[in-house]
């Protein structure tokens, strides 16, 4: 089981996925950063950043360019599962939106949603709903995602 995610320099999604002890790998925030490259099956954990565009009127980039850019890569896009976004409610009808673009540009499911770093009840339901659901999904279970259990391990993050 792989979790790629993005966060800004907030961490609130990295704080979300630090708890959910399943390995993860992180989109680098930077352009000079080196990008990321992954090998294998992995769920997409990605804030949205639209600012609310409906409401405003705005064009709408609800995705980071970021997360754009991992995509944008064919061998990374290829291994993309499943795509969990995040999102403050007060974006009313944009809550949550990056991962609806997502699963509309990649035609993976959006799975789950949750607001700033999430709850422990939030935690708790998506890292039971990813494992038990790996195989459907097309992730790997690994033996030691069940390990990792509530330490909360990031370890390539
Ligand atoms: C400039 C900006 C625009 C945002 N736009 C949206 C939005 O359109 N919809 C939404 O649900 N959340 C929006 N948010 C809230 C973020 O998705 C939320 O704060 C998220 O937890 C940030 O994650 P991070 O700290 O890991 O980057 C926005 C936040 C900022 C700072």
């Amino acid at each position: 089981m792989l979790v790629v995610y993005f966060s800004s320099a907030t961490g609130n999604t990295h704080r979300f996925v630090t708890k959910l002890g399943l390995p993860s790998a992180r989109i680098p925030l930077h352009r000079n950063d080196p990008p990321l490259v992954v090998d294998e099956p992995y769920v997409l954990v990605c804030p949205t950043y639209g600012g609310g565009a409906s409401i405003s009127g705005n064009e709408p980039r609800p995705v980071p360019g970021q997360v754009i850019r991992f995509l944008n890569n064919e061998h990374n896009r290829s291994l993309i599962r499943a795509v969990v976004s995040s999102g403050n409610t007060n974006f009313g009808t944009d809550y949550g939106k990056a991962g609806d673009v997502i699963a509309a540009k990649t035609g993976v499911p959006y799975v789950y949603r949750f607001e700033l770093l999430g709850t422990d009840e939030d935690v708790r339901i998506l890292r039971a709903g990813l494992l038990d659901n790996a195989e459907k999904l097309g992730l790997n279970r690994n033996p030691h995602d069940d390990a990792a259990g509530e330490a909360g391990v990031d370890t390539r993050g």
